[in-house]
C-alpha cells in the first residue's frame, strides 16, 4: 500500500515536470525571432554602454547602444571580430524636447528620451556556426510589447550591416 502511494506521488511528480516543461516552452516559442530564434536577453537593461545615437527623419530618436560583457571586452580590447557569446542591443526612444528642463534655461535646448517607439529593441547576437550564412550574427527586433518582428523585416537587417563587414557587420564604434 506503502509502495503505491509512493508510486502514484512520483508520477504526479514526473507529470507535473512535463507539464511545466510544456508550457515554459510554448510560450517561449512565442517570444523568439523567425529564422534566427532570438529572443529577449533577461537582464540586458542593466548592460554597459557601449554608445548613443540620434536618428532624424522618420525615425527621430534617441538610442543607446549596450553591450553584455563579451560585447564590452572585446570593444576595449579592440577585438575583431566579435567572439561567439557577444550580443549587442540598440534601444531607441522618441526624441521629445524637455518642457521642464527648457522652463529652466529659459528657452528650447533640452531634448529627452520620449515613450518607445514601435520597434524598440533591437538585437545582434554572435554565434559563427549558427549564424555562418549572415556573417555570423543572428539579428531580432522585438516591439515595445515584446512582440517579435517578422521573417520579411528579419531578411532586412543583414544586407544591411554588409557595408562594415570590415568592422565585423557593426556600425557603433565604442564611445569612450
Ligand atoms: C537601412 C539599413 C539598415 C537596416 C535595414 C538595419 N540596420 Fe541595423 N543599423 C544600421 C545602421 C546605419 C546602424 C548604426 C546607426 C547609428 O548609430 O546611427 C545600425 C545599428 C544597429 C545596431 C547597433 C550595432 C551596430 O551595428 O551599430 C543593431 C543591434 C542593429 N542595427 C540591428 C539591426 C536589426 C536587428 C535589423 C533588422 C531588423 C537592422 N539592424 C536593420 C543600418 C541598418
Amino acid at each position: 500500500m506503502k509502495r503505491i502511494a509512493l508510486l502514484l506521488v512520483a508520477i504526479a511528480a514526473v507529470a507535473g515536470v512535463v507539464t511545466f516543461t510544456a508550457r515554459a516552452s510554448g510560450r517561449a516559442d512565442e517570444d523568439a525571432v523567425p529564422i534566427f530564434g532570438i529572443k529577449i536577453p533577461p537582464g540586458y537593461r542593466d548592460w554597459k554602454l557601449i554608445s548613443v545615437a540620434h536618428e532624424e527623419g522618420n525615425l527621430n530618436d534617441l538610442r543607446a547602444i549596450l553591450g553584455n560583457d563579451a560585447a564590452i571586452m572585446a570593444y576595449r580590447e579592440g577585438k575583431l571580430p566579435f567572439p561567439d557569446g557577444t550580443i549587442i542591443a540598440r534601444l531607441a526612444w522618441s526624441y521629445v524636447p524637455s518642457e521642464e528642463n527648457n522652463k529652466v534655461f529659459g528657452r528650447r535646448q533640452s531634448f529627452v528620451p520620449g515613450p518607445q517607439p514601435d520597434w524598440y529593441l533591437q538585437l545582434m547576437v554572435k554565434d559563427s556556426r549558427k549564424y555562418a550564412a549572415t556573417g555570423g550574427w543572428g539579428f531580432a527586433q522585438f516591439d515595445k510589447s515584446g512582440k517579435p518582428a517578422d521573417e520579411a523585416m528579419l531578411k532586412t537587417c543583414f544586407p544591411c550591416h554588409e557595408p562594415v563587414k570590415a568592422r565585423d557587420f557593426v556600425f557603433t564604434h565604442y564611445a569612450p
